[in-house]
């Protein structure tokens, strides 16, 4: 079977997480210090914390924003239900915004629409890594502060900016299928010493010190530490952070790969009339492509027959807003018709030529006799 997410490892990783094994030290220690200088660096922020997931990093970013009970906060419904319950952990109510049908990302015009007194933060999602129209975001958002949901979007930039440095806060996911994998993992990236430094506590169950540090400080591992206010236990651990550093150097090129792959897939599939491809890059956008997101005319019996073919394909999102932790009340036209038509492609740095090749034929062979 082509998988729709893969991977992209080899020895490297697998020799620097041999090495964190062999030091003694598998924990929150150096190699998540030295990924976090890092990838604050590739991001162009001061500030970067490594937690174990997005998720995480969402639910942190409110916590640090002071979102609570009474607060809206303004999601888009096109991504995964992270981006919703995050609001929910802190007590405030998600408020679904539509999306562009071209883009998939959060409908600005439908942002403005959405802003109350109670709004309290906006998460764009910079879907399948291309970056929201950022400038135009602002303007609506006025003083608002903005987190960007970067889960998709390691090494894309807008407007020449990496994202992640973009609005208040960055939220990225090292999740295993992610362009930068660690298997589990996340982090904020912010330019605010102060939040930087409360994150770093609050990853550690509020604990002031954590155990590494203690460590560095005093060679004897003095006990003592102070707890000011009541933490999460999220932190990321060194076995990770050397799986993210060796992915981080390879980042860049394994983007390339992708985009590589989405142009044969526009070049294969643009005589097709059913199948519409994601929009192209331009100057101020260019995507990280974690998602080949097309829209397909008969999109459901298109990924049974690539199934039975061998080739796995996906649907990313049905709109958050449709659940029923949710309330499952359709009001969002847009993301409701798109959600029947949208079908993710097989897309990571692995694939190889020949096997895109073979999916592009096996979409015309569905298309044929239609
Ligand atoms: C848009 C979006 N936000 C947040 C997340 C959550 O990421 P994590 O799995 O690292 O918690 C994901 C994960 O797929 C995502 O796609």
């Amino acid at each position: 079977m082509i998988q729709v997410f893969k991977p992209y490892y080899d020895h490297e990783e697998i020799e620097a997480v041999a090495e964190v094994i062999r030091s003694g030290w598998v924990g929150l220690g150096p190699k998540t210090a030295q990924f976090e200088k890092e990838f604050a660096e590739f991001c162009g922020v001061k500030q970067c914390v490594g937690l174990n997931s997005c998720t995480a990093g969402l639910d942190m970013a409110l916590r640090l924003l002071g979102v609570n009970h009474g607060h809206e906060v303004i999601v888009p419904t096109m991504t995964f239900v992270s981006t919703g319950h995050c609001v929910v952990y802190n007590l405030a109510t998600p408020i679904f915004a539509d999306i562009d049908k071209d883009t998939l990302n959060i409908d600005l015009d439908d942002v403005a629409r959405k802003i109350s007194p109670r709004t309290k933060a906006i998460i764009p999602v910079h879907y399948g890594g291309r970056p929201v129209d950022m400038d135009r975001l602002k303007e609506v958002a006025g003083h608002i502060p903005i987190i960007e949901d970067c889960a998709h979007a390691s090494g894309a930039r807008y407007k020449g900016n990496p994202v992640g440095g973009l609005g208040e806060i960055g939220c990225f996911s090292f999740h295993a299928v992610k362009n930068l994998a660690m298997g589990e993992g996340g982090a904020i990236t912010l330019n605010n010493e102060a939040m930087a430094q409360r994150a770093k506590r609050n990853r550690w169950l509020g604990i002031d010190k954590g155990t590494w540090d203690r460590t560095k400080l005093d060679r004897s591992y003095w006990w003592e530490y102070h707890v000011d206010e009541i933490g999460l236990k999220s932190h990321l651990n060194d076995i990770l952070a050397a799986i993210g550093l060796v992915q981080l150097r390879k980042l860049e090129k394994a983007n390339m790969r992708r985009r590589q792959i989405v142009s044969m897939y526009r070049e294969g599939l643009k005589k097709l009339s059913q199948i519409k491809m994601p929009p192209e890059d331009g100057d101020d956008f260019i995507s990280s492509w974690h998602l080949c997101e097309i829209k397909a005319e008969n999109r459901n019996d298109l990924s049974i027959f690539l199934r039975d073919k061998g080739i796995n394909t996906g649907v990313h999102y049905k709109p958050i807003h449709l659940y029923r932790c949710y309330g499952n009340r359709p009001s969002l036209p847009i993301a409701e018709k798109v959600f029947s038509q949208i079908l993710t492609l097989p897309l990571y740095p692995d694939l190889s030529d020949d096997e895109v090749n073979f999916i592009i034929d096996t979409i015309k062979a569905f298309y044929r006799n239609r």
